[in-house]
């Protein structure tokens, strides 16, 4: 009796330990193969926003300010990150729908939004501006803007933005980038987007014919969106937010795609 029991115990172990090998798979594995074991941040981005989230002509992995400090965050957290690339406008969707866990992607921290998702502490300041043709003159300020036409991203701030000004004929398009060309080729008359983006469009992709113009028309604050039920997600974000800006790391991030730390 006594031994059957010993027996049978040895068995169960061996059962046990043959199970456990089976699914732990390859510590050291660095794919996110489901099953592996390893603990897997899946990221929603829209991958269309250069500086912050963009892909060069034949490179594999997505670029950007914002892969490198969410890639920096999990790094922190333990975490392995996964970028799932999705228009801007079904970001928040994948996030309630359970797709994705966290969205980084220039997304601006405002009211609207908390009613459905959470945000992380702020990470970037920003706001919008305006692109023009090089040889307008008849748009200096946003005031100016009443009877033009005006492209912005869809599900953007810019695009809520323009519309609250009244009388202006908005062009909501996929990307930046469908805005900038149909500025370009004369189907609307300014482009309303995010100022580091401008920037970077005008500066560092060679684009000429087009300016931006200085006036601000919002300060805007980026965060890391979060599902609204996973505050303990959005607990550990922002400790690693804190120690990636604690130890330096934001601050070469940041000098990597802007220069000096403003
Ligand atoms: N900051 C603006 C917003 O939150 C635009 C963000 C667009 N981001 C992008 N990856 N296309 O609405």
């Amino acid at each position: 009796m006594k031994r059957k029991r010993i027996l049978a115990l040895i068995a169960a172990m061996a059962f046990a330990m043959l199970a456990l090998a089976g699914c732990g798979g390859n510590p050291n594995a660095s794919s996110s193969a489901s099953g592996s074991g390893a603990k897997v941040l899946k990221v929603g981005s829209s991958i269309d926003f250069a500086p912050f989230e963009f892909q060069d002509e034949g490179q594999k992995d997505y670029q950007g300010f914002d892969m490198d400090l969410i890639r920096a965050i999990g790094k922190e957290m333990g975490y392995e990150v996964e970028i799932q690339n999705l228009g801007f406008d079904g970001l928040i969707p994948a996030l309630q729908a359970k797709n994705v866990d966290a969205v980084i992607s220039g997304m601006t921290i405002n009211d609207d939004r908390k009613a459905n998702v959470l945000f992380s502490e702020p990470y970037y300041q920003s706001g919008l501006t305006m692109v023009v043709r090089e040889d307008e003159e008849g748009i200096k300020t946003f005031n100016d803007l009443k009877g033009k036409k005006v492209a912005v991203q869809i599900g953007t701030t810019s695009a809520e933005a323009v519309k609250k000004l009244g009388g202006v004929e908005v062009k909501e398009l996929n990307t930046p980038a469908d805005c900038f060309m149909e500025l370009k080729g004369k189907g609307v008359d300014a482009v309303v987007n995010d100022r580091p983006v401008n920037d970077y469009f005008i500066h560092k992709s060679g684009t000429t014919g087009v300016k931006q113009l200085e006036e601000r028309l919002t300060s805007e604050d980026y965060g890391i969106a979060i599902a609204k039920d996973n505050a303990e997600l959005q607990k550990k974000i922002d400790e690693a937010l804190k120690k990636v800006k604690e130890s330096g790391e934001y601050d070469k991030i940041f000098a990597k795609w802007f220069g000096e730390k403003k």
